[in-house]
């Protein structure tokens, strides 16, 4: 069984994604054992709730320094014993003490096809508006491990959706969070419980389906 441990800091459309995925069957042999945000008010702490799922917050606000939050993070992390971190959405620049300690067992939805439209400053409706800026026709999502930089860990799997004439930044979202985001990260995190995929040299690999 593969226990998880979903870090988010907003809406928790994509943690939703994952609880339907364990509770349809559609993810197998997974567990989500906690859902950790930054927020105390994000809607993804109710989502937890409402699944039966363990819910807490673990805000920078609380701390007097970074360094402390970040150890608080890792600590609150380390309590659950997870086999995978999966940041959902999540906000925060992960501490290097977490990336460490959890080498290939953190991963991350971003969405665009990296390398296009990632890296620092790449996030939230940002990513879409530099989509539509650069005028791109398709754009889509990746699930990459994460690593020491910002969006460049090993690219685990890809969904290219369809860029329409006259997107809005907002429409763009949505459609690549209904088309690409809300299927891919249950597919690869499904793909990690059946022991598929695995990092070498530097990439991951995807064995069977
Ligand atoms: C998604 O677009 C995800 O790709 C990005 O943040 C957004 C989170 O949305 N990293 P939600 O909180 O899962 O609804």
């Amino acid at each position: 069984m593969l226990k998880i441990v979903v870090l988010v800091s907003g809406g928790g459309t994509n943690l939703q994604a994952i609880i339907d995925g364990v509770q349809e069957g559609t993810i197998r042999n997974t567990q989500i054992a906690a859902v950790i945000s930054n927020n105390k008010s994000a809607f993804a702490l109710e989502r937890a709730r409402l699944a039966g799922i363990q819910g807490e917050a673990v805000s920078p606000g609380d701390f007097a320094s970074r360094e402390e939050f970040n150890s608080a993070l890792l600590k609150r992390v380390n309590c659950y014993e997870a086999d995978l971190i999966v940041l959902a959405g999540f906000l925060v620049k992960i501490p290097e003490a977490m990336i460490d300690a959890y080498e290939n067992r953190i991963i991350n939805i971003h969405p665009s096809l990296i390398p296009s439209f990632c890296g620092v400053g790449y996030y939230g409706i940002k990513v879409h508006e530099a989509a539509l800026a650069r005028g791109v026709k398709i754009s889509g999502a990746t699930v990459h491990f994460v690593d020491q930089g910002t969006d460049t860990g090993p690219i685990i799997m890809q969904k290219a959706v369809e860029v329409l004439p006259d997107d809005t930044p907002k429409q763009l979202q949505q459609r690549i969070m209904e088309q690409a985001e809300w299927i891919l990260l249950p597919q690869v995190i499904d793909a990690i419980a059946a022991g598929r995929v695995s990092v070498v040299d530097g990439h991951a690999v995807v064995s069977g389906s």
